[in-house]
């Protein structure tokens, strides 16, 4: 028998819940994605020129009508997947960019179907208590305080945002002042402390915070980025210093441990810029780069760089979760909202919000300790492969291949250019350019599961023939 209101819903373009459509569609979906995901080897990491005008035909005006859904969908996936860059393939090296772990992705899938506005935790158990424990997990795997607080956030410029909120916070408090109720006007400063080569994103969320972009004491530092701590100024009153492990040029690490030891001590509040680094501390051979990680107050990274989960997703964790909650939380801080279980929404700047740490936790569950480990030195032994390689074509290394980044220079600005547009047309690989103390080079960055060895090697020729011309 037919149901007469299922039949108006589909007519109207809608699938009604547990229709044979919906199936339909979903699946269609499953199979569009898979087969996108198996092609990416084949093609061109950028997209074509014509993909990219091709792209028009998305752009007419708002229809009055409704389309059927697989109509929509078919669309999407002919007009819009040919027009995206193979960020989730083997070898993008653009910016510093994961991929997907098949177990994340499938996870995100189910997670998208649950649909759990995850801001508290009683309306949404199942995917808050999958958050706190992956939260904890965290803590361990990256070496941070067991007692911190911690926000799964959009990405680590918005990590940056909340871990820098619970420092503004904290300051203020001890001298005295109510940020969160009373406002910066009239409040006593807050000196800030940043690195020459502090992440943009560091200094946009000093400026949302009312803080000031450029209202900042700037550390110079060393030939590789790192801050030298001799010209770190005398620390009085009110201070956050913002270190940085990963910077997003070299991968270098300011020596974190040695500015707690001055910082802290004095009163300041220390704040780790770590969007791709923290990660540093899960691989035993690079672990002593950010020795000492766990003496600062907060830290800032992202998920969806090296845990390779799907954008977005960025951490904070915060060593007081009273600090961060106090910045964050909706509700006024005289209402306790403590209990055995945590409201995420307390922790973030969003009160409405999914459930990233869905990801999070498969990502840790299926890798493991052992699995996380070994993606990571995988990475760093990929790009001294890279670094290897490109030296011995006769390319310029700028960098220590301390981690995961590459810096290539193929001579002057102009022919370094030159190349960088030449590899990103060739489509075997794409990385992306950046100026780095005075030298224009090519950013290599090594950061997904997906990278074999073999793509090494073949992005490397591409590259050596894009030098030779
Ligand atoms: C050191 C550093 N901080 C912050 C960010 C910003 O991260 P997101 O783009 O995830 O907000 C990046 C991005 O590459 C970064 O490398």
């Amino acid at each position: 028998m037919r149901d007469a209101s299922a039949d108006r819903r589909l007519q109207r373009g809608v699938p009604a819940p547990n229709s044979v459509r919906m199936k339909e569609l979903l699946s269609d979906a499953a199979q569009r994605a898979i087969r996108y995901l198996e092609n990416l080897d084949g093609r061109s990491v950028a997209p074509t020129p014509e993909a990219v005008v091709a792209l028009r035909a998305f752009d007419h005006p708002l229809p009055e009508a409704s389309t059927e859904p697989a109509a929509v969908l078919r669309m999407l996936d002919e007009i819009g997947s040919p027009a995206t860059t193979a960020m989730a393939g083997r070898r993008f090296f653009g910016f510093v960019i994961g991929g997907s772990l098949p177990v994340t992705l499938a996870a995100n899938w189910l997670a998208g179907a649950w649909d759990q506005n995850t801001g508290l935790y009683r309306p949404t158990p199942g995917t808050a208590f999958l958050e706190q424990v992956a939260l904890r997990w965290l803590l361990e795997v990256l070496g941070l305080p067991r007692e911190c607080g911690g926000a799964f956030v959009t990405g680590a410029t918005v990590a940056n945002l909340c871990g820098l909120a619970a420092a503004r916070h904290a300051v203020l408090k001890r001298a005295g002042w109510n940020v969160e109720a009373d406002g910066l006007f009239g409040a006593p400063p807050i000196t800030v402390i940043i690195s020459a080569e502090a992440h943009p994103s560091v200094t946009k969320s000093l400026g949302v915070l009312g803080l000031g972009r450029t209202r900042v004491i700037k550390v110079p530092v060393d030939g590789q980025g790192r801050m030298r701590v001799e010209a770190l100024p005398a620390i009085d009153g009110p201070t956050i210093v913002c270190v940085q492990v990963g910077n997003v040029n070299t991968g270098a690490m300011d020596p974190v441990q040695e500015i707690c030891r001055r910082a802290r001590p004095a009163g300041a509040w220390v704040h780790v810029d770590g969007a791709f680094g923290l990660w540093a501390a899960v691989a035993p051979s690079r672990a002593s780069l950010v020795a000492g990680i766990g003496e600062a107050d907060s830290w800032a990274t992202d998920a969806h760089k090296w845990l390779n989960v799907p954008y977005d997703c960025g951490l904070a964790f915060v060593r007081d979760p009273h600090a961060l909650r106090a910045a964050m939380a909706i509700t006024a801080e005289y209402l306790p909202t403590q209990g055995d279980y945590r409201n995420p929404g307390d922790f973030t700047p969003e009160l409405s919000r999914r459930a990233r740490g869905v990801e999070v936790w498969a990502a840790l569950r299926s890798l493991g300790r052992a699995g996380l480990a070994e993606l990571v030195e995988r990475n760093c032994a990929q790009a001294r492969r890279f670094a290897t390689q490109l030296t011995a074509a006769g390319c310029e290394i700028l960098n220590d291949v301390v981690l995961n980044q590459v810096l290539v220079a193929f001579g002057d600005a102009e022919r370094t250019k030159r190349v960088i547009e030449a590899v990103q047309t060739d489509g075997t690989c794409w990385a992306g350019i950046t100026v780095w103390q005075g030298r224009t080079a090519m950013r290599l960055s090594i950061s997904s599961w997906a990278t074999t060895d073999a793509d090494v090697d073949r992005s490397v020729e591409a590259i050596v023939r894009a030098f030779r011309g």
